[in-house]
């Protein structure tokens, strides 16, 4: 029989579109991991599905003014959207407020209740007497407790990823107001995850997994205390208990359990409605799911004590292979702060393939990973165009420009046909290892370089030289045979990374079916010499430098400055007439050029383009503004202050800026410089 597996993603909540950060961590490498063990004919079934309860949902639904239902309604269409535009090919996403969820995770309680690992306590829970109700962890912010960083967040640090109830945060505020808080007692139920200490450690000892997460739980499954599983909301699978009135499981318990409910609906809606049992109760099914980094403590410690803890015999996690964060331009995605890339936007510009390799090939595998534009349109022109797409293109236009277009035939292999074929084979090998251990940067390496030697071989051939000596033919059909057999290679290799552009290709060879057959199949399948060939395609578009600095600009332009310090404000200067504020030539002005003046912290040398002239202008920003930053930045010039010398260097005019301890500098967009600005 074939073996199963059961791929999971995290659950995303339903609050917000996903970014890059989440695509990069537990989406595209699922995707790809699915996507190959189908190809090796596994039964694979990939499930996921919006996380829509919890205080996340309805804090971020109160500030958007809507219903929680309104907003995950909202938000389940748009990330489920996002998906499949990605091209992620889960076979179900469900989402947590289906109906048949409640009775799944209130089994898990009532079990959990049953063997004695739950327990009721009246303990003092953060209450804000402003707004007349007990907040929940996601209303609070304070201090953490284990790194002292002061914006952490009632559940967890979004800095050292440590988890923890919000009473033990010091200093707590209340989100949404600002408020003081204070303590006030409430019954709530808590699990004891203490109990299950050894078992845990057991089960984790025989792990093999990324040392870190190991690790991770490792500390985690030491220093396990009860914790309370419900909070009082009325967003929430309700209690089933008649004394819970009012209150609601907390997320993270309802929500992994999330993942068995929404097998449970696509089994139904296949109309074989016992058929999860096969993923979820059946101790042979591998169970592989792909987290982000803060997710580990759930996913390796609490849900398989969980799991452990009630009567179904559940599988545990066979592998939790957690990602690293993924950040944008060297700072954390956040979309608050303006710091991010819009999803849909760049799907409307860019292929779904070309962020799914500039993804894998960059991707937060052992540690966190940076996605920066510059790189992108690196992977994207000098990778998959420059060294793929050209490969293929190249081959193919030649066979249609010089042999009729049709499959050429092997004769006689040299020593280096040999080892192109070895190399070919090799290749295919190496990215099957690499994904079957979700290495995915391993995998676009094999496959870039790949077709860099196939590109170094068809120059060493030089097909369009044998093509004018008659006496080279077989030599000339011999070496474009090769080539194709090495793009049927690269469509293989490709296609669980970019699957579309992979399909393309294969379908290039005039060869149908790719998804019907299996990767051992396509690796030794044989191209039929003389069949005629489909037209050759071109697979990637070049992005253009401009199209890459417009993304910048926009970037840095929607940066909000978090935190400006409150100032005390300086007093106002003497009032002037209007003629005196005449006298100063305000303009327009480009920046060229910007660098760092020598053995100054604080001076900037900058050229400036005034539209009738070039000006230097030295300029005391450095400590606050990074030089880089400023080129192409339009800003406001006194175009008529007389020359200076600062430092040594002649400044011809001054640049605008404001504040102090922050600076901005105020910016034009549009217009072109030399604009008078009065
Ligand atoms: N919604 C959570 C997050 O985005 C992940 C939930 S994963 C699950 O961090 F296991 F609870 F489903
Ligand atoms: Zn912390």
């Amino acid at each position: 029989m074939k073996q199963r597996i059961l791929i999971t993603s995290a659950l995303p909540y339903a609050n917000g579109p996903i970014h890059f950060g989440h695509i990069a961590g537990a989406y595209l490498p699922a995707d790809c991991y699915a996507r190959f063990e189908r190809l090796l004919g596994k039964d694979v079934l990939y499930i996921c599905g919006s996380d829509e309860y919890g205080i996340a949902i309805t804090l971020s639904a109160e500030l958007a003014n809507r219903t929680p239902q309104a907003h995950v309604d909202f938000f389940h269409e748009v990330n489920n959207d996002l998906f499949k535009k990605l091209g992620i090919s889960f076979d179900h996403y469900s989402r947590t407020t289906w109906h048949g969820h409640v009775e799944v995770v209130q089994a898990f309680f009532n079990d959990l209740n049953a063997a004695g690992y739950i327990e009721p306590k009246v303990e003092n829970h953060l209450f804000s007497e402003e707004e007349n109700r007990f907040l929940a962890d996601r209303y609070v912010i304070g201090i953490c407790p284990k790194c002292g960083y002061d914006k952490a967040r009632g559940d967890e640090c979004s800095k050292c990823a440590a988890s923890y109830e919000a009473t033990d945060l010091k200093n707590p505020k209340s989100k949404l107001t600002g408020s003081s808080l204070i303590l006030k007692p409430s019954k709530h139920w808590y699990l004891r995850f203490d109990k299950f200490k050894d078992e845990l450690t057991k089960w984790i000892e025989k792990k093999a997994w990324k040392e870190n997460v190991v690790n991770f739980a490792k500390e985690y499954i030491k220093e396990l205390k009860p914790r309370a599983i419900t909070r009082d909301s009325a967003w929430g699978v309700p209690i089933p208990l008649k004394e819970a009135a009012g209150k609601v499981f907390y997320v993270w318990f309802d929500a992994p359990i999330g993942y068995i409910s929404a097998t449970k609906e696509w089994a139904e809606l296949n109309k074989k409605p016992e058929s999860w049992k096969n993923y979820w109760l059946d101790p042979k099914t591998k169970l592989v799911q792909f987290i982000g980094k803060d997710n580990i403590p759930f996913h390796t410690v609490f849900f398989p004590a969980m799991i452990m803890g009630q009567k179904q015999p559940y599988k545990l996690a066979d592998e939790v292979p957690a990602n690293e964060f993924l950040m944008l331009e060297g700072r954390q995605f956040s979309k608050s702060d303006g710091w991010y890339i819009d999803l849909s936007d760049f799907l409307q510009k860019y292929s779904a393939d070309q962020i799914r390799y500039a993804l894998a090939s960059n991707a937060p595998e052992n540690q966190d990973a940076d996605f920066t534009w510059k790189d992108f349109q690196m992977r994207c022109n000098s990778e998959l165009l420059g060294k793929l797409g050209n490969f293929v293109n190249r081959t193919l236009v030649f066979i249609k420009n010089n042999l009729e277009q049709k499959v050429p035939y092997k004769k006689h292999l040299e020593e280096i046909d040999k080892a192109f074929l070895l190399e070919i084979s090799l290749s295919i090998d190496a990215a099957k290892e690499a994904y079957s251990h979700f290495k995915l940067r391993k995998a676009s390496q094999v496959l870039i370089e790949l077709a860099q030697k196939a590109n170094i071989y068809f120059d060493y051939k030089k097909p369009w030289l044998l093509v004018k000596d008659h006496s080279k033919k077989d030599e000339l059909n011999t070496t474009l045979s090769l080539c194709l057999d090495c793009i049927k290679a690269l469509s293989l290799i490709a296609y669980p990374i970019i699957p579309k552009t992979a399909l393309e290709m294969y379908e290039m060879l005039e060869l149908k079916n790719f998804l019907e057959k299996k990767w051992d199949e396509i690796k030794n399948e044989v191209i039929v010499v003389g069949s005629k060939l489909a037209e050759p395609k071109i697979l990637f578009r070049k992005i253009e430098d401009k199209e890459i600095e417009e993304e910048i600009l926009k970037l840095k332009a929607c940066k909000k400055e978090v935190n400006l310090p409150t100032s005390s404000f300086t007093e106002l200067k003497n009032s002037i007439a209007f003629d005196d504020f005449e006298k100063i030539d305000l303009r327009v002005g480009q920046i060229l050029k910007a660098e760092n003046v020598a053995n100054s912290k604080k001076l900037l040398k900058l050229e400036v383009d005034l539209g009738f002239e070039k000006r230097q202008i030295v300029s005391g920003i450095a400590h606050k503004i990074k030089a880089d930053t400023l080129i192409g930045k339009k800003v406001i010039v006194v175009a008529n202050l007389k020359p200076a010398k600062i430092m040594g260097i002649e400044s011809q005019g001054m640049v605008l800026a404001a504040g102090n301890e922050e600076l901005e500098l105020p910016s034009i967009q549009n217009l072109p410089a030399g604009t008078i600005v009065s």
